[in-house]
């Protein structure tokens, strides 16, 4: 049969090329086109695909508005046919080129699946339509403008309004922007939930079928977390960025007192300048050693935690929970300040006060006819520093670029384990042995406590040591084995009379 039917495509393509060769330049295109469309069956028998295969399925979307165009356009493109229900049918001149319009009632006749591209307070008209809505797709596609805005999301509401529709959540978290210019990459993901499977797969199709990536949420009583999604600005990075804010405020204060006021008020020194370069290459780096070692920080409260407790199955605080949670961003965000202060560092000796300084220091020398010394510490001292933060700073990049999808995607999860936590940690030791080394005896000498203030690095150097400090002492090999033995499970016996009823906590 399949034989056959190849022959009879073989002898119709072999008839059309031969027309190719022989006719007008009209004709020749209408015969390409019939080549191309027999190719096209041909490479789809050959291949066991049906005659229907191209068909897809008729989309209803009830509005017209922004959403409602948008997501018909991207239909449209991509082979379904499109039905839209509009309270004025005639006014359709915005509506894409393919698409149909009609009543919201003889739209809701030509199709299974109906997107309602409308906002909830105006959902009103759906009951009168509940009988053409009995058994079909109903997606509701709306946000709300604030969290809390209704008792129930609107889903649920819609559900209630319809009961005999199967009603699915879901492309709440795509924009009508993304859908139309196509710009789907970081908003490819659609969550999809609702009570009836079958229902739910047919709108995870559709959302396949236009390049989106459906996630299934579970039910419809997922769908109030759905609507919440896209009133969030940056949840997770929402906590990072405050602490980095507040550290960067308490260190400008701090080093403009010990740096600019200090030398302006006991030798009225104007040295305002600094808050150009100087004042900001203290803050980032300082910021940026402080945001790293809180990255680590948490890891470490949570072991001891478990030591103390000699068990896993308990949650940890919730503040523990939200500060782990947010460690990447953490991570990204003190690798941005990072970042600023290798750039300001290599602009150092282009500053015309440096240059200034350097020049008035050689002519000195020369006035009084003395070459200075060079100093061996010192120079050991400036080489071993440059040296840690460049190392130091190389593995901060290489934590960045493991952060990356794209690259996370490649390795596994043993491997990224050793990036982040080992490799990690020696990211911070090796930023905070830069940091110790630049100040070297700084701590000893009472010069540099202005008003009595120790220098800003010093401050910068407590909780890096303190994590440090922390897991040395969680790699102490009897620490360590009960550290293990507790992960893999084993409970301490008063944790077995305390938590009969285990809850995991990681
Ligand atoms: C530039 C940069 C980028 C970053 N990018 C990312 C990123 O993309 N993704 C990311 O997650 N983090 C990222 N981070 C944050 C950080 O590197 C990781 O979270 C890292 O895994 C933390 O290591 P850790 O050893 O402190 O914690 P973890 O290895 O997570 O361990 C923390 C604690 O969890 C508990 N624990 C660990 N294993 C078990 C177990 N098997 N059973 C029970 N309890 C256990 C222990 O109490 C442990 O101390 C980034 C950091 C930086 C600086
Ligand atoms: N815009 C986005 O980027 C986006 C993204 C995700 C989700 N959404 C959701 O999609 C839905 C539509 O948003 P939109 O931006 O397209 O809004 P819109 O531009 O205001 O369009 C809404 C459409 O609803 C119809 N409508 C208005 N009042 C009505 C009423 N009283 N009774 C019945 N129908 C009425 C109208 O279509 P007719 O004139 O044809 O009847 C109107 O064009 C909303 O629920 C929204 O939350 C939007
Ligand atoms: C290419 C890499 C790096 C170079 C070349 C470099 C260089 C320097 C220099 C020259 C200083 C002295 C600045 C001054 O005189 O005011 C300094 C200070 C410092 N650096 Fe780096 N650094 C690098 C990376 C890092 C990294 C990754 C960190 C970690 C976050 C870091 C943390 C610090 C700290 C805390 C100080 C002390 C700042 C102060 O209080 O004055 N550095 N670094």
């Amino acid at each position: 049969m399949l034989d056959k039917e190849l022959k009879n495509l073989t002898d119709e393509l072999a008839q059309k090329t031969k027309q190719v060769g022989k006719c007008e330049l009209r004709v020749i295109c209408v015969a390409i086109s019939d080549v191309t469309d027999i190719i096209l069956r041909f490479t789809d028998k050959m291949a066991g695909v049906g005659e229907n295969a191209h068909k897809r399925d008729t989309i209803c979307i009830l509005g017209t508005g922004d959403f409602g165009r948008s997501l018909g356009i991207r239909l449209l493109k991509s082979g379904h046919p499109v039905v839209f229900g509009s309270r004025d049918p005639k006014n359709a001149a915005l509506l894409p080129s393919g698409a149909q319009v009609f009543s919201h009632a003889d739209a809701l006749k030509t199709s299974k699946i109906v997107f309602l591209a409308v906002h909830r307070e105006h959902y009103d008209f759906i009951p009168a339509l509940s009988d053409l809505l009995d058994g079909k797709v109903l997606v509701d596609v709306s946000n709300n403008l604030r969290m809390k805005q209704y008792p129930e999301s609107n889903a649920q509401y819609l559900s209630q309004l319809v009961p005999k529709a199967n009603v699915v959540k879901g492309f709440n978290t795509v924009s009508a922007w993304a859908l139309q210019s196509g710009s789907l990459d970081a908003s490819s993901q659609v969550f999809v939930c609702g009570d009836d499977n079958q229902s739910k797969q047919l709108v995870m199709d559709v959302a396949r079928s236009i390049g989106l990536t459906p996630l299934d949420q579970g039910s419809l009583l997922a769908a109030e977390e759905l609507e919440n999604y896209p009133l969030q600005l940056f949840p997770m990075w929402r906590l990072p960025l405050t602490i980095a804010a507040g550290l960067t405020v308490l260190f400008f204060i701090y080093c403009v007192v010990i740096d600019v006021i200090h030398p302006w008020a006991k030798e009225n020194k104007d040295v305002s300048y600094r808050l150009a370069i100087s004042i900001p290459n203290r803050i980032f780096p300082n910021v940026s050693l402080i945001l790293l070692s809180l990255v680590y920080l948490p890891g470490v409260i949570a072991a001891f935690i478990q030591l103390y407790r000699g068990t896993k199955y308990k949650r940890f605080p919730n503040w523990l929970d939200r500060w782990m949670l947010c460690r990447k961003q953490l991570g990204l965000v003190a690798l941005a300040y990072a970042f600023l202060h290798v750039l300001y560092t290599f602009i150092i000796p282009t500053r015309y006060s440096v240059r200034w300084r350097w020049m008035n220091s050689m002519i000195e020398e020369s006035k009084k006819n003395k070459t200075m010394q060079l100093s061996k510490v010192l120079s050991w001292r400036v080489d071993l520093y440059f040296a840690l933060g460049m190392l130091g700073f190389a593995l901060y990049v290489l934590l960045g670029i493991t952060s990356l999808p794209s690259v996370s995607n490649a390795v596994n999860w043993r491997e990224f384990r050793f990036v982040q936590s080992k490799l990690g940690y020696v990211t911070l030791l090796l930023c905070t042995t830069h940091a110790a080394v630049f100040g070297w005896d700084r701590f000893l000498q009472s010069k540099w406590y202005r008003w009595g203030l120790p220098q800003a690095y010093m401050w910068g150097l407590i909780i890096p040591c303190t994590v440090l400090v922390l897991k040395l002492i969680l790699i102490i090999p009897c620490v360590d084995k009960m550290l293990t033995k507790i992960r893999r499970g084993w409970e301490s016996k008063l944790e077995n009379k305390m938590y009969g009823n285990k809850s995991l906590c990681i």
